[in-house]
């Protein structure tokens, strides 16, 4: 048992300190880092954990200490901060969609970082990190000569957290959802990521791919956004994944199609839920940090597991 450092005390933060005490995967929160006074000292306050702004003034880990990063879904703001608590002796978990596909240089630079330091980071979440990715391909292996596989996902973002209302591009005109996607601040992160996770998986090509994304207009205004990917891995092989996330957008559900011998079609009616997913797979990551050799883990690298153990 452990204590858990929690660096971004936004709503993910929150969720998974109190999911992570609730489970008993940790002993307590022993840190809440967040440049933000309000939302550090919400968290610090709910939890009794000491505050910080910045990760450079954690103390060093005890044994078998974790921390959570889930601040960005940028790569490059958060791989600086991974490899600053590595060497400060923590594993660490973290929900960085850009991570679940990392650019090759954070990729080696991790991977390093946690084999000279003897410890293990892992990126996971429920979407880069199950849905549309660690899922489908459970489910293509159970399929033999796959050729295609769809993952459809539809959000009703009224039940989610305000920061994904935002990058659903919910109020905007045409014209400023364009703006917003230019300037990275609309659309879902980590489509291209699954969709390459899933072709390494297959030990297909996974170069060949192309993303859109188009705001749901009603009367001028966006509700939300729907995203396409679609990977070619020629001879026909294809994975394509399209999310639809909007402010009530009717009878969500999540529905995964495996063409291959046997063909394969799962429905999630309601869809599977974002944040209280993301938290259960840190949980599950918090969980496995301790008996997983030192390495970066992206979703899929993680071995499967049965159960809780
Ligand atoms: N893979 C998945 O399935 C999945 C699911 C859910 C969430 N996520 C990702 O997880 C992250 C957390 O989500 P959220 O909704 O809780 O985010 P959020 O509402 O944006 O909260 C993040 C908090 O971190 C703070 N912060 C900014 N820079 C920081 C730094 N350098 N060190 C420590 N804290 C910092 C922010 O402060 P300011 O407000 O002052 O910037 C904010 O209080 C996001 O990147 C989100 O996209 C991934």
């Amino acid at each position: 048992m452990a204590g858990l450092v929690i660096v971004g005390a936004g709503p993910i933060g929150a969720w998974v300190a109190e999911a992570a005490l609730a489970d008993r995967v940790v002993d307590a929160i022993v840190g809440v880092v967040d440049p933000d006074d309000r939302a550090r000292r919400e968290l610090v306050a709910s939890t009794g954990a000491p505050g910080y702004a910045t990760t450079v003034q954690i103390p060093r880990a005890e044994l078998g200490d974790v921390a959570l990063i889930s601040f960005a879904s940028a790569a490059e703001r958060v791989a600086p901060e991974i490899i600053r608590l590595v060497s400060a002796g923590y594993d660490v978990v973290t929900t960085c969609e850009g991570l679940a596909w990392a650019p090759r240089h954070l990729w080696d630079a991790m991977h390093t970082s946690a084999r000279s330091d003897g410890r293990t980071i892992i990126v996971t979440g429920a979407n880069p990190g199950f849905s549309m990715d660690r899922l489908p391909l459970l489910l293509a292996g159970a399929s033999r000569n796959v050729t295609s596989i769809k993952a459809k996902r539809s959000m009703d973002t009224s039940t989610c957290r305000p920061s994904l209302i935002a990058k659903s591009g919910r109020g905007l005109t045409a014209e400023e959802f364009a703006a917003q996607v230019m300037a990275g601040r609309v659309g879902h992160k980590g489509l291209d990521s699954s969709a390459k996770l899933i072709a390494r998986g297959l030990e297909w090509p996974h170069k060949d791919v192309s993303l859109d994304i188009k705001p749901i207009l009603v009367d001028g205004r966006a509700i939300g956004a729907n995203h396409k990917a679609r990977l070619s891995a020629g001879y026909g092989r294809e994975i394509v994944l399209e999310l639809s996330m909007a402010w009530k957008l009717e009878e969500p559900f999540d529905r995964v199609t495996v063409v291959g011998t046997p063909p394969i079609t799962i429905d999630i009616p309601g869809g599977y839920p974002i944040d209280d997913g993301t938290a259960a797979h840190v949980v599950a990551a918090i969980r496995h940090c301790a008996t997983l050799d030192p390495g970066f883990y992206r979703p899929t690298d993680l071995p499967l597991r049965f159960g809780v153990s």
